[in-house]
This record gives C-alpha cells, sequence and structure tokens, in this order.
C-alpha cells in the first residue's frame, strides 16, 4: 500500500497513467474508485448516488461514531444539516455587505498588528488564521477573539497542525487497527487528545448560549440552531432533542474546521508565492495602486482589477489545498461510465492532478496568473480548476472563502511589500501533507507602502 505513504495524490497521478481516469484499489477492507480526471469528477459528483461519506475510524472520536453534522453525514441528515446552516448563514450575513464590514474590521486588525513587526521576522500564519476565523465566528457565536488572544491560538494548534501531523489523512483512515499495532506511528493519542479539547471549546460555548437564550431574540447561528431544537416534533430529524444538541456541536466543529483553516491557509501560500514572485508582487500592487489609491479593498473593485483575480485563481490552483477532496461515497449501487459501483464504495477525487495535469495547463509547475487572463483582458474560465470540489457536496463556503481571500490579500498588499526573510533559509514550495496541503512554516519582512 505504498500510496497511503508519503504522497498520496502523486502516487494516484501515477496509478492513472497506467489504468486511466477511473479505477478501483482496495485499501484494506475498503473499495476505493479513484477519478482522477476533471471530466469523470464533474460527471461523478453532480448524482446523488456519489453523495455520501464513508465511514473511517476517525469519526469514531471526531462524530461519537455517527454521521451526524454537515461535512461527515449523508442522505437525510446531511441535505437537512447543509439546508439550514447555509439559510442561516446567509440571513445572518453570509455573502452580504455586511460581511465585507466584517472582513474589513479583520484586516484593520491585521494591518496594525503586522505594522508594529515591521522589518522583523514574522510569521504570519497565526494573524491570518485569527483574522479568518473571527469574520466566521461573529456570524456563528458572536464571538471574536483579540489577534493577541492565546486561548484561540491554542485551539487553532489544536486544530491545525496537530491534528495535521497525526496520521489520521493516512494509513488510520483505511487500516484502523494499526491505532492499536502502532499507535506512536498513527499519533492517535494525539488526535483524541486534540479533537476532545476543541470539543470542550465548543460546548463551553454551546452552554453560554443556553444559559442566555432568549425566544425571539436571536443573536447568532447558535441561537438560530437552538430555536429549530426547541421547535421540532419529528423524532427522526436530525434537529430533534438530544440528536439535535449532538448535531449542534458536530456542525460547529464542522464550520470551525472547514471554515477556518482553509482559507488561512490559502493566504499562507499566497504571501510564500509573493515572496519567491517578487514581480508578480509587483504586478498585484501595481494594479491596486491605480485601482484602489488609498482607498480601502472593496468587493467592488474586484471586476477592475483582473491580474489579482488571476493570482489568487493561480494560488488556489498551485496550491490545492485539498487535493483528494474529502471522500465521498455510494450511497447506492450505481452504473457509471459502463461500470457496475457497489453502494458503500469510497470516492476520492484527484483535485491535484486536475490542477497539475501537463497536458492540461502545458507548465503547470510555473506560477504564472497570466494563465487566468484571456487575450481581451477577461477572465479566463478552465473546466478542470476546481478547488472547492464541484456537485452536490460543493464547498458551501466558497462565496466567503473568495471574498475573504481577495480583500485580506488586496489590504495587505496595499500596506506592505512582504520579502523573503535572510535570517531563515529561503522557504520551498514543497507542501506538508496532510488532508490539506500546508507550507512549511516560513517567516517574512514586510515593510511599509503607505
Ligand atoms: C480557500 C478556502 C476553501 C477551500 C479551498 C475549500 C475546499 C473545500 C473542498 C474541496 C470541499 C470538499 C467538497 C466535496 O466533498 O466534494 C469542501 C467542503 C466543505 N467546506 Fe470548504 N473550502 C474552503 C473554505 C471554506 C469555508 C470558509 C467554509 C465555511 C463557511 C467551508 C465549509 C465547508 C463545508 C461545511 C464543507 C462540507 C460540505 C458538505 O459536506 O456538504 N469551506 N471545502
Amino acid at each position: 500500500m505504498p500510496f497511503l505513504a508519503i504522497n498520496p495524490y502523486k502516487q494516484l497521478e501515477k496509478l492513472g497513467m497506467t489504468y486511466g481516469s477511473i479505477f478501483t484499489i482496495f485499501l484494506g477492507k475498503y473499495r476505493v474508485i479513484v477519478l482522477n480526471d476533471h471530466n469523470v469528477i464533474r460527471d461523478a459528483y453532480k448524482e446523488d448516488a456519489f453523495s455520501g461519506r464513508p465511514d473511517l475510524k476517525m469519526l469514531e472520536v471526531r462524530n461519537g461514531g455517527i454521521k451526524r453534522g454537515l461535512v461527515c453525514s449523508q442522505g437525510r441528515v446531511w441535505m437537512e444539516q447543509r439546508k439550514f446552516t447555509l439559510r442561516h448563514l446567509k440571513d445572518l450575513g453570509l455573502g452580504k455587505h455586511a460581511m465585507e464590514g466584517l472582513i474589513r474590521e479583520e484586516l484593520n486588525e491585521l494591518v496594525d498588528g503586522i505594522r508594529k513587526q515591521t522589518g522583523t521576522p514574522v510569521n504570519l500564519l497565526t494573524r491570518l488564521q485569527l483574522a479568518v476565523l473571527n469574520a466566521l465566528w461573529k456570524i456563528t457565536c458572536g464571538e471574536r477573539y483579540h489577534h493577541d488572544d492565546n486561548r484561540l491560538l491554542n485551539i487553532l494548534k489544536k486544530t491545525g497542525a496537530d491534528l495535521a501531523e497525526t496520521q489520521y489523512t493516512g494509513p488510520l483512515l483505511f487500516l484502523p487497527w494499526l491505532v492499536h499495532v502502532a499507535p506512536m506511528l498513527t499519533r492517535w493519542k494525539t488526535f483524541v487528545n486534540s479533537i476532545t479539547i476543541v470539543h470542550q471549546f465548543l460546548k463551553r460555548i454551546i452552554e453560554t448560549h443556553k444559559n442566555s437564550f432568549r425566544e425571539n431574540a436571536v443573536r447568532d447561528f447558535i441561537d438560530d440552531y437552538l430555536e429549530e431544537i426547541a421547535s421540532t416534533k419529528d423524532r427522526n430529524s436530525s434537529f430533534y432533542g438530544s440528536t439535535g444538541e449532538h448535531s449542534l456541536l458536530i456542525t460547529l466543529l464542522d464550520l470551525f474546521m472547514a471554515g477556518g483553516d482553509t482559507t488561512s491557509t490559502t493566504l499562507y501560500w499566497a504571501f510564500l508565492y509573493m515572496i519567491l514572485y517578487p514581480t508578480v508582487q509587483k504586478k498585484v500592487q501595481k494594479e491596486i495602486d491605480t485601482v484602489l489609491g488609498k482607498l480601502p479593498p472593496s468587493l467592488e473593485h474586484r471586476k477592475r482589477m483582473p491580474y489579482t483575480e488571476a493570482t489568487i485563481k493561480e494560488v488556489l490552483r498551485k496550491s490545492s489545498l485539498v487535493p483528494l477532496g474529502l471522500f465521498h461515497s455510494t450511497t447506492e449501487h450505481t452504473k457509471f461510465f459502463g461500470y457496475d459501483i457497489p453502494k458503500d464504495t469510497v470516492i476520492i477525487a484527484n483535485l491535484h492532478n486536475c490542477h497539475n495535469n501537463r497536458n492540461y495547463w502545458t507548465d503547470p509547475d510555473n506560477f504564472r496568473p497570466e494563465r487566468f487572463i484571456s487575450d481581451d483582458n477577461l477572465p479566463k474560465k478552465y473546466n478542470a480548476f476546481m478547488p472547492f470540489s464541484t456537485g452536490k457536496r460543493v464547498c458551501p463556503g466558497e462565496s466567503l472563502a473568495r471574498d475573504e481571500l481577495f480583500l485580506l490579500f488586496v489590504g495587505l498588499l496595499q500596506h506592505f511589500t512582504f520579502t523573503v526573510d535572510p535570517s531563515n533559509s529561503k522557504p520551498t514550495e514543497r507542501p506538508k501533507i496532510g488532508i490539506v496541503l500546508s507550507p512549511k512554516p516560513f517567516t517574512v519582512i514586510a515593510n511599509e507602502r503607505l
């Protein structure tokens, strides 16, 4: 099972060269179908039959062994949770003008924090994590944290580094007995400890809400959810009684994990590319100066900033943050491209290959934003570009993520020029591998422009 060991998406790419764009592998007790090409991924993921989630070992601890919440659920539970979460986050401001204000508030604090460290090495990651999470957290549970707040920084470390370092993306997924045979290798205990700490943190927030909850005075998403639990009479609903309370915990965990680390790590990649490709950084700043001058960035500016938009897309392509997406599974027996696919088959979409296929992109290793701009200076679309996946389970946070990426990237480059920190060795583009691909830790030097 070499594929699981080091570089899973590369190993799958290699298998794809021999076996084509759809092939089956067996991992432990699991039958796994790999989709290695954007056309087959798009065709499969638009079908209901492909929109399940597999039963994996880590669910035992993460979700109490049950497919609850939004990310790991399927069928009726998933539909109820996804519909409710999206509708209420939208009502509370997601994708609206109000959200832009929240993100801008975070940008201002980011700029102030970095300004205090100009000329000295700074690791942008934790600052970016707090800024990104705060915007979502404000509408979810009414709280935001100061950028130097150690409480949230510690929790972020648990969801980020600690979970990424455990092998829950590797052999453990498919060989659960490894926990007993090689506990040190799988770092199962670290995973359990980290997830327990995050659970406790979220439970405290829920308890505070329950204690101060007043009917018809909804403050945030948690209040909305508590109201839904109180009004649900259908015993089979995922909002009913104690099931509903557990669903709330898991849905919050889903938002916390899916909504925080993803966007901040993408921004971390963006600034890595900016220091490694200073000419791109200069071009983005030139566009910022021409379109914004000293005005604060607004989503309205986007249409007039094709190079900046193209640069953000190139960051999403080249970093391929979630290289194999989140695994799907089949919810029923189905036929696909003439193949019979049994129920409960695990489906892996190799998004990394979509973004790095040489036959499609010609020079995928180059960081070249121009590929996303047409000859008449308009955005150029690619079917193989799907950083947020596609189909029924496409990332519901895409528009929030895109807004955050634009406002924070532009806002920081408006104020600072970032360069390689000469006191450390030059950072590498080779990623740390986990469910998400993140840059190896690096520091930058920020110099003020305005
Ligand atoms: C650059 C940032 C982001 C990237 C690259 C990204 C990417 C992805 C990908 C590839 C998936 C898997 C979809 C599938 O199963 O086929 C996903 C799912 C998900 N994302 Fe994101 N995401 C980002 C930001 C966000 C944000 C900000 C939120 C929070 C609002 C979020 C919430 C979710 C949730 C809840 C799911 C599970 C959806 C489901 O199972 O139905 N993501 N994301």
